[in-house]
């Protein structure tokens, strides 16, 4: 009695999934064999033989496939449409990847995969290679076992996300708005909440990312000859920076900042609060004696749901061996701030712009430089799409997804949310232990089997709904 439908019957794939272990794996290791590094632009050619190889792949395994040229770096379309009266699925992803900087970390290359342990170790391993390429593993198998699929599939694949390219967003409200229409959008970009609890995100931060340079004397002074008369760059810089908190309550003193944040429900302080959640082993697994955040918050309310504001890295003056006895001609910082339902990065960027200017210190002055912006989104979990998503993950993990936000920026999901106008689905099959952007980034194998699993169920499921 009420046994749980288990669906249409996906074992005959399944098993192949099961019994092509090591070739998804070798397909997986040629991808992160490429260093498809977007942000820097030595790595042009390499993004660009990135794009080509996953279009030469999806093309092998029987989807119509293209390299879409843009004015940054190539977008990978493939699609395979045959199943008639049957829904769109939209699979998105991103081929490039973070800088692996600091490579003296890595205990191996980070663009010769070595497989530790049941996991690969790579850049881009969950970030997003891997996870991306389970989406087409499984369209991989269906294909081999049936020559058809269950629902029709589409496939944009970027090669911008981690650099805020903007080419994507062209295309996706222009170019390509026709040719993208679905019935739902299924991003495997983001982490499980923990080890074995399958998740599905129904929030995700917006981001400003801002370079901020206070230039001062034109050239490097004796720190003797001059000191006391000059104001001090880096000190100028510092000033600034820490003007952004208040040091003891976290909020960010940006005048404006928090006028369109939504506050958070009641309903979802309550669903946070029932999360496994074990504060010593989180700071214990970062290296950290305590957490520290914005007062009045939890954890998860501040990660997922709060605005925040970090350096993401700061110079000036001498940073060599030894003392050097300068006052630096210049400083500068990288700013991010993670920015939550309703706020609007252009906003943010001109509520910050306003209040450097008004604080930038005499006998200095400050620039600020946009690098990166990104919306928030909230999606809607609710429809048969997300039903049959949330199935499926439930097939193969045994037990229902957990319901959770997350304090990472995929900027293009605002997009397709409003462009498209459908469900967008956030599955992650990545853990917080990944690693991503850091040295050592590892994608589980298991992870990476289930991924593929779980789309099989997924447009199993999707195509008989
Ligand atoms: N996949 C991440 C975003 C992410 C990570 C979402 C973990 C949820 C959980 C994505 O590749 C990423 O790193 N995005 C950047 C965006 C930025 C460069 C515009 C980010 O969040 O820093
Ligand atoms: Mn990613
Ligand atoms: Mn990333």
């Amino acid at each position: 009695m009420n046994q749980r439908d288990t669906g249409p019957d996906s074992a005959a794939v399944l098993e192949r999934v099961d019994s092509e272990r090591e070739g998804q794996i070798e397909a997986l290791i040629d991808y992160l064999r490429i260093p498809s590094i977007s942000t820097d632009p030595s790595y042009a050619a390499e993004v660009r033989r990135c794009a080509v190889h996953l279009r030469d792949l999806m093309t092998s395994i029987g989807l119509e496939s293209e390299i879409v040229d843009t004015d940054g770096h190539p977008l990978v379309y493939a699609e395979h449409c045959r199943a008639e009266g049957k829904p769109t699925v939209l699979f998105y992803g991103h081929y490039d990847v973070q800088p692996p900087d600091p490579l003296d970390q890595w205990r191996n290359p980070p663009f010769e995969p070595t497989v530790e342990d049941g996991r690969i170790v790579a850049r881009g391993a969950t970030d997003d290679k891997g996870q991306s390429l389970a989406h087409v593993m499984a369209v991989a198998r269906l294909l081999e076992e049936r020559g058809e699929l269950p629902v029709n599939v589409k496939f944009l694949i970027e090669g911008e996300e981690e650099s805020s390219g903007e080419a994507i967003e062209t295309y996706v409200r222009g170019d390509g708005a026709s040719r993208l229409a679905c019935d739902c959008v299924v991003v495997s970009d983001s982490s499980m909440f923990a080890r074995g609890i399958p998740s599905i995100l129904y929030g995700l931060k917006g981001l400003l990312y801002v370079e901020i340079r206070v230039q001062g004397p034109d050239r490097d002074l004796h720190s003797g000859s001059f000191g006391g008369a000059v104001r001090n760059p880096a000190q100028a810089l510092a000033d600034l920076v820490s003007g952004l908190r208040d040091p003891s309550s976290g909020e960010i003193l940006i005048p404006g900042f928090y006028d369109a944040v939504r506050p958070l429900e009641q309903w979802e302080r309550d669903e946070f609060a029932r999360l496994p959640y074990d504060e010593e082993a989180y700071a214990a697994d970062l290296g950290i004696g305590e957490l520290w955040g914005e007062r009045g918050y939890s954890t998860y309310e501040r990660t997922w749901a709060r605005p925040t504001c970090d350096v993401n890295g700061i110079w000036g003056g001498y940073q060599g061996p030894g003392a050097k006895t300068i006052i630096p001609a210049a400083a500068g910082a990288k700013v991010s701030m993670r920015l939550v339902p309703d706020q609007d990065p252009d906003e943010i960027a001109e509520a910050l712009q306003r209040h450097l200017q008004q604080t930038c210190p005499s006998g200095v002055r400050c620039e600020m430089q946009v690098l990166g912006r990104a919306r928030p989104v909230l999606v809607d979990t609710g429809g048969r799409e997300a039903e049959a998503a949330q199935d499926a993950l439930e097939d193969v993990w045994g037990r229902r997804p957990v319901r959770v936000r997350e304090g990472g920026s995929i900027p293009i999901v605002g997009t397709f949310a409003e462009a498209l106008d459908v469900p967008v689905l956030l599955i992650g099959f990545g853990l917080s232990d990944d690693r991503l952007h850091s040295p050592n980034e590892k994608f589980e194998i298991e992870n990476y089997l289930q991924g593929i699993r779980a789309t099989v169920r997924f447009l199993d499921r999707l195509g008989a709904a």
